[in-house]
């Protein structure tokens, strides 16, 4: 595990992180033209019909635009997904939108109190409070064509979205969004449905009705593009097998997880990231555990049911040996943030590890 200066500085805005960056090893400057992508040696896999080097990749939220995408697929991250979009501008949540967390040995599912501060020690875990910002369609759409064509051979761009609530039937605008994306070209669409379900106090996925009427939106506004539904950890399987039951059958894969809410304080057990924002989602290395476990209980209903949906393992990715973890309970790609961002060689590292 590295140090690395991380490709998105915690102390700079959201809007300065888009203009100014990607950092460090990130930064154009040392951006290898010719890529390291294809290495891995091996037999090439394949990923919802798609050639990849290997199916490792950096998932919905650090990389912010093209420049971003740019580097990762340089970089040897062959599955790269643009951060979440929205079908109007939506602005981010202020500083601080990122902290370290120091969880006092496990963290669970229960929205534990954890310290955050600064200090961004190995192994990582890291609090992200951002509201899933968005520039309007006009700006993030030519923007992700270009993120389409920094693909190189045996890579893929995902473009990830999610509708907003109070413009009508929420479906409607997932919907829109969906047509959005494809409009740019992106060979695959993933659709956001962990994010805070405003006015329920609960996250979308776990409102199996709502997430099917949305499902079915998207497929008949964009029947030609493979789906991806980003999920959260679910704590029972009767939940998880009401949502596999209603929509494991259409779609092409779920991508999980995305982050478990905990209740980060300073020092002096003050909310960390605001009076107003007590709660935060924490990923990085504390919420592995839980990533592995929802991709072997959904390889088991997979399986179970016969289906063919794909699973994208996320969570708590740092090292060539979390991805062979992730691969072996079940998953057919894998996708690292927080372990990313500061360690821009990660892909590389697993590729080595593969060779
Ligand atoms: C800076 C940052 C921004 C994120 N933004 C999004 C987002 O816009 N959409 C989304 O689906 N997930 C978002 N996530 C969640 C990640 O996709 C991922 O599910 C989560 O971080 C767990 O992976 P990790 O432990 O490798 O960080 C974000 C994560 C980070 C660290």
């Amino acid at each position: 595990m590295k140090n690395e200066v991380p490709f998105y500085d915690p102390d700079l805005s959201y809007e300065d992180n888009y203009k100014e960056g990607p950092f460090g090893l990130f930064a154009e400057k040392n951006i290898p033209e010719s890529g390291y992508s294809e290495i891995s040696g091996k037999k090439n896999p394949n990923f919802l019909g798609l050639e990849v080097d290997i199916p490792f990749g950096i998932p919905a939220g650090p990389l912010l635009n093209s420049r971003y995408i740019k580097a990762a697929f340089r970089f040897g991250f062959d599955l790269c997904v643009y951060k979440t979009v929205r079908t109007q501008a939506q602005a981010c949540h202020p500083l601080p939108n990122v902290l370290a967390i120091h969880p006092n040995g496990h963290l669970t599912a229960d929205c534990d109190t954890v310290l955050a501060d600064k200090n961004y020690s190995q192994p990582l875990s890291i609090t992200n409070s951002f509201g899933v910002p968005s520039f309007s369609p006009d700006i993030w759409q030519p923007d992700m064509a270009e993120a389409v064509k920094a693909a190189s051979n045996k890579q893929i761009m995902i473009g990830s979205f999610q509708g907003t609530q109070g413009k009508g039937k929420i479906e409607d605008d997932y919907a829109l969004a969906a047509r959005l994306v494809a409009e740019t070209g992106a060979p695959v669409i993933e659709t956001n449905l962990s994010c805070p379900n405003e006015g329920v106090n609960n996250l979308l996925c776990f409102d199996t009705e709502a997430v099917y009427r949305i499902v079915e939106k998207i497929k008949s506004t964009v029947p030609d593009r493979p789906l991806l539904l980003k999920t959260a950890y679910f704590k029972d399987d009767v939940h998880l097998k009401k949502l596999l039951d209603k929509v494991g059958h259409l779609v092409q894969g779920f991508s999980t997880i995305n982050t478990l809410s905990a209740r980060p304080v300073d020092k002096n057990n003050h909310p960390a990231l605001s009076e107003n924002r007590p709660e935060g989602g924490v990923c990085g290395d504390a919420i592995r555990w839980a990533g592995l476990e929802m991709v072997s209980r959904l390889a088991h209903f997979r399986q179970e049911m016969g289906a063919d949906f794909v699973i994208v393992g996320v969570g708590g990715v740092n090292h060539p040996d979390h991805y062979k973890a992730y691969i072996k309970a079940g998953a057919n790609a894998v996708m690292s943030a927080t372990g990313a961002m500061w360690n821009p060689l990660l892909a590389l590292d697993i590729k080595k590890s593969q060779v």
